[in-house]
Parts: structure tokens; C-alpha cells; sequence
């Protein structure tokens, strides 16, 4: 293939990805059965709007190592379920206090923050719930550990908490920060591969190999996320920008500025997709695409 299939390889099947994560995701609040006003807040939080990143991460990794996507689409979506959860807390008066999540108004703002909590609260344990129907039981013990841990308080909670610390906080220390993001995000990235990567069967030195790609780009995620918080507007982004320095949270975009942080995420995602390519040699398209979506991402 030459450079321009290639990319259309690509495209192609991150497209394929997205619609295959939204329409499992569209059947899966459809068929509740459970109508209460918790189940509506839940639905509302998670359909429409999201960019299905991580569920598309652990569909292609599937893919790249056994040829199938379909063995993950149970773990790409209870991924996509923990990570509109953790959306929503986020989103609380007590944390960002932001009023708007993916272009429409924040779940709180919708259903009040005592729906909001139980709404992120119904969100991860469904994920759980959902994790634990896969067809093969060892591999679904597997992905709750894994989900667990990197959500849990060693991961995605723990870096929230570092977070909130971090507000108002005098000395900016780059360390301090890139912990904060390899936690708060980075983690839950990383697990959304490592689960597409148990789905698939993947060897022992293809995990080793992957886990350098998606610390790579679950870092350079979040660096740019923060640069999009000071850039963009509002109306791109479906939530409101500025949060960071309302919140009066140093970041590495404010602390390092624009330029700086740009130019660290192209280098955490060269060094990602050189790892990527020599490990996968042809089959890395859509490795690639995805690594390239972090930096060029307008939302
Ligand atoms: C937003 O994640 C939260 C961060 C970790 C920066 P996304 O940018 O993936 O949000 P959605 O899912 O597309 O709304
Ligand atoms: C959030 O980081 C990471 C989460 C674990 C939710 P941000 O607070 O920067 O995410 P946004 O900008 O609100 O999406
Ligand atoms: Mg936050
Ligand atoms: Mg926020
Ligand atoms: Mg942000």
C-alpha cells in the first residue's frame, strides 16, 4: 500500500469503529427496561455527541492483533460507560463546575446533581454488569480487573483527586502534572487498548509494545485537551473553554505554553507510532490514524 491507502485504510476504519460503538451503545440504553428518571439521566449522558475514542481504541487493538473487532465490543463500550460516568462527576459545582457536556447542557444541569451522582454512579457499575456477559469468562475477569484498577484509586480517581488538589496551587510542577494527567486520563486510554488487546488474545510482547503506544497517546490527550481549553471556542469543543483557568488549575499548556505543549504531544506521538509500526508493519493504520486524530483533533 502507498502512503495515500494507507490513510484511507485508516479513515475508513476508525469510521467503521465510531458507528460500530454508537450503534452498540444506541441498543444497549435502548433496551433498559428500567424507566426511571436515573436511566433517563444515564441515556442522555452517554448517547450522542461523545467522540467514542476509547471504545474505537479497543476495537482496533482487537483487530490488529486477531482480525475481528467484534470480540470487543462488549469492553469498548463498558469503557465508553466509565468514561461518560467520570464526564458527568466531573462536571459537578464540587469539581469543574461546568455547565456543558457535548454540546448540550452538563447532566446536573439537566437533572440536578443529586441525579447527576447516581447517573455516573449507574453508569460504572453497568459497565461492570456489561463486562461480565462476555461469552468467555476468563477473558471477562480479566477486563473487570483491568477496567477496576485503571478507574479505580490507583488510576482514574486517583488522578482526579490530584486534580482538585491542584487547584489554586502556587508551585507548578511539570512532575506534579504529568502524574496528575497519566492518572486522570492517561490510564483509562490505556486500559481501553489492554482490553481490546484481551479480547483479541494478544501476546505477552504485543501488550508490552501497545502499553508504550497508549501511555504515549493517553498523555498527549490530555496535553492537548488543555491546549484545546485555552484555543478553541466553546461551540467546537460542546463544552465550555476556559474551565481550567477558571478553576485557577495550572496546566501543562498554561505552565509551558502553547508552543511547547504542541510540540511535546508530536513528539509523545511520533515515538507512539514508530513503537506501533515496527511491532504491526501494515496493520497499524489505524493505529497510526488514531495517534495522529490526538494532535489534529479540532474537539
Ligand atoms: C474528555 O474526553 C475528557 C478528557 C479526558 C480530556 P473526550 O475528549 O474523549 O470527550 P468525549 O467523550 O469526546 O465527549
Ligand atoms: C477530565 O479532565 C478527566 C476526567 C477524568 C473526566 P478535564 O476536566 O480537563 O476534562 P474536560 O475538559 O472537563 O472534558
Ligand atoms: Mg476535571
Ligand atoms: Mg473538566
Ligand atoms: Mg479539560
Amino acid at each position: 500500500m502507498d502512503g495515500e491507502e494507507v490513510m484511507t485504510s485508516g479513515i475508513n476504519k476508525y469510521q467503521k469503529y465510531y458507528l460500530t460503538v454508537e450503534e452498540a451503545l444506541n441498543n444497549i440504553f435502548s433496551d433498559l427496561n428500567d424507566e426511571s428518571v436515573v436511566t433517563e439521566a444515564m441515556r442522555y449522558s452517554i448517547l450522542n455527541g461523545g467522540k467514542r475514542f476509547r471504545g474505537i481504541i479497543a476495537l482496533a487493538f482487537c483487530e490488529v492483533i486477531s482480525g475481528d473487532y467484534k470480540e470487543a465490543i462488549i469492553p469498548a463500550c463498558a469503557v465508553e460507560m466509565v468514561h461518560s460516568y467520570s464526564l458527568i462527576h466531573d462536571d459537578l459545582p464540587i469539581m469543574d463546575d461546568d455547565d456543558f457536556r457535548r454540546g448540550k447542557p452538563s447532566c446536573h444541569v439537566k437533572y440536578g446533581e443529586a441525579t447527576a451522582l447516581l447517573a455516573g454512579d449507574g453508569l460504572l457499575t453497568l459497565a461492570f454488569e456489561h463486562l461480565s456477559k462476555m461469552p468467555d469468562a476468563q477473558k471477562s475477569i480479566e477486563c473487570v480487573g483491568v477496567l477496576a484498577s485503571a478507574s479505580g484509586h490507583r488510576g482514574m480517581i486517583l488522578g482526579q483527586q490530584l486534580d482538585i488538589e491542584n487547584e489554586n496551587k502556587k508551585s507548578k510542577n511539570i512532575n506534579d502534572l504529568l502524574k496528575i494527567y497519566k492518572n486522570k486520563t492517561g490510564k483509562l486510554i490505556s486500559a481501553a487498548g489492554c482490553l481490546g488487546l484481551i479480547a483479541g488474545n494478544a501476546s505477552a510482547e504485543d501488550r508490552q509494545v501497545s502499553s508504550y503506544y497508549l501511555d504515549n497517546i493517553g498523555l498527549a490527550f490530555q496535553i492537548i485537551d488543555d491546549v484545546l481549553d485555552i484555543t478553541s471556542t466553546t461551540e467546537t469543543m460542546g463544552k465550555p473553554v476556559g474551565s481550567d483557568i477558571k478553576n485557577d488549575k495550572p496546566t501543562i499548556a498554561s505552565v509551558n505554553g502553547i508552543e511547547e505543549s504542541i510540540r511535546y504531544s508530536k513528539s509523545l506521538i511520533s515515538e507512539a507510532k514508530e513503537k506501533i509500526l515496527e511491532r504491526f508493519g501494515e496493520k497499524s493504520h489505524t493505529l497510526l490514524f488514531i495517534a495522529d486524530k490526538v494532535i489534529n483533533r479540532v474537539n
